[in-house]
């Protein structure tokens, strides 16, 4: 059970490039990142405008005078304290990722950056390559990964509890994009329809990767083989895609597929994940994120809740309050930023041998995404075809 209490060296001296107070990922990151004493908010560049970065700043604590109008100033001027930033966060639209990624590392700085990490499959290349010779710790917020009974998926799977995995079925399909007047009404939406900021794609990369990575967290086994996907834009004005399909073929004979969608009207949020093996099948909805559906052929269903005793210790261990009381997404996000935090100090101490089996979603689940997306846009562009992975 966490109660808060520091399990670091020293609270790690972290600072936001966006997250302003007009975003709407930021308080997420901040709320999640300060729970457990494992990081200290030092300064950032909460907005590119100077004046509403430091009354944002301020608000929350935040030293006027570390409170900078971009991140470069930020970077050189930080570098010359003694009591400097040690680790950043990136909340920017997507289009601005791979440069402050690139330019942290390059300043010797831990990473944690929003999905996608960048728009090319080489671009992730090399920040993976980065993050690898500069010995530091890069961290992808992939925020449904931290919820307790992901872990129980995953142990589920690994002590073989569903038999041979035959089929993976991903959604991530919400209805409140469903009209134009989205992005006419909200910036944030508007940014993601333009392929200039938001990339090759809207769907697959803004939700997609979401699911795809509980996947490969759950059964990490699966390598995905060849994939198709379909993919329309159902509000004509839209550049990008805000509908799509995908169907996978793994290594070794298991099949995937997965629905994307911002145009499921009246679906909430809609994000679902089934695991088929040859003897049972495990569901997961994360507007239902406390429980595990198992079903196992010729018994009735179970439903399986957070902090019971019957779990697996790895379901249980990060559990903030007794089970029968909810947790939610903020408390997903805090186990994921506390195990950021774990890594990053233990790349401080130099222990890379307990580093290489602690689990958190690191560059290279960054680097995987980027290669799922550009695949899918591949085949959706020619046709909707097979493509090799
Ligand atoms: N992990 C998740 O579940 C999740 C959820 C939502 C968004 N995201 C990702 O988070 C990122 C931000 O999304 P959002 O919805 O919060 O966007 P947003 O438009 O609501 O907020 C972006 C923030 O960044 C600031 N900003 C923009 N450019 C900047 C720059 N160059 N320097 C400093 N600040 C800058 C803006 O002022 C604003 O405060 C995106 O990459 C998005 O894909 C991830």
């Amino acid at each position: 059970m966490i109660n808060g209490e520091s399990i670091i060296n020293h609270p790690i001296r972290w600072a936001m490039i966006g997250g302003g107070k007009d975003s709407f990922i930021g308080y997420i990151h901040r709320s999640s990142a300060l729970r457990d004493c494992s990081f200290n908010l030092s300064a950032g560049v909460f907005t590119r405008d100077i004046k509403k970065c430091r009354d944002f700043g301020v608000s929350i604590g935040v030293d006027p005078q570390r409170c900078y109008p971009d991140y470069k100033t930020m970077f050189a001027e930080e570098s010359k304290r003694s009591d400097g930033i040690e680790a950043i966060t990136i909340a920017t639209p997507n289009n601005t990722h791979y440069e402050i990624s690139k330019a942290a590392l390059e300043a010797g700085l831990h990473v944690i950056c929003e999905k996608p990490l960048c728009f090319k499959t080489e671009e992730a290349e090399e920040l993976a390559a980065l993050t690898r010779e500069k010995k530091l710790i890069y961290g992808v917020t992939y925020g449904y990964s931290g919820f307790q009974m992901i872990q129980q998926a995953r142990k589920m799977v690994a002590s073989g509890d569903l038999g041979k995995i035959r089929l993976v079925n991903m959604q991530f399909a919400y209805g409140s994009f469903n009209t134009g007047s989205a992005e006419a009404s909200n910036n944030f939406v508007k940014w993601r329809m333009d392929p200039a900021v938001s990339g090759p794609s809207f769907i697959i990369a803004d939700v997609g990767t979401h699911t795809l990575f509980l996947s490969e967290t759950i059964v990490p086994q699966l390598e995905i083989e060849k994939l198709l996907c379909v993919k329309q834009s159902f509000v004509e004005t839209r550049q990008l895609e805000d509908n799509a399909y995908v169907l996978l073929q793994y290594k070794g004979g298991a099949a995937g597929m997965l629905w994307v969608s911002a145009v499921n009207s009246g679906s909430g949020h809609g994000q679902k994940i089934r695991i088929v093996g040859e003897k049972a099948s495990i569901e997961w909805w994360d507007e239902h994120p406390n429980q595990l559906r198992y079903e196992i052929e010729g018994e009735p269903q179970r439903i399986l809740d957070r902090g019971s005793k019957y779990l697996y210790p790895e379901a249980v261990e990060e559990d903030r309050i007794a089970g029968g009381h909810p947790e939610g997404l903020f408390e997903s996000w805090s186990n994921l930023y506390r195990r950021y935090a774990v890594a990053i100090d233990a790349a401080a101490r130099k222990d890379y041998e307990f580093l290489k089996n602690y689990w958190y979603p690191d560059v290279n689940a960054g680097a995987r995404g980027i290669q799922f997306v550009n695949t899918c846009v591949k085949s959706a562009d020619a046709g909707s075809i097979w493509v090799d992975y």
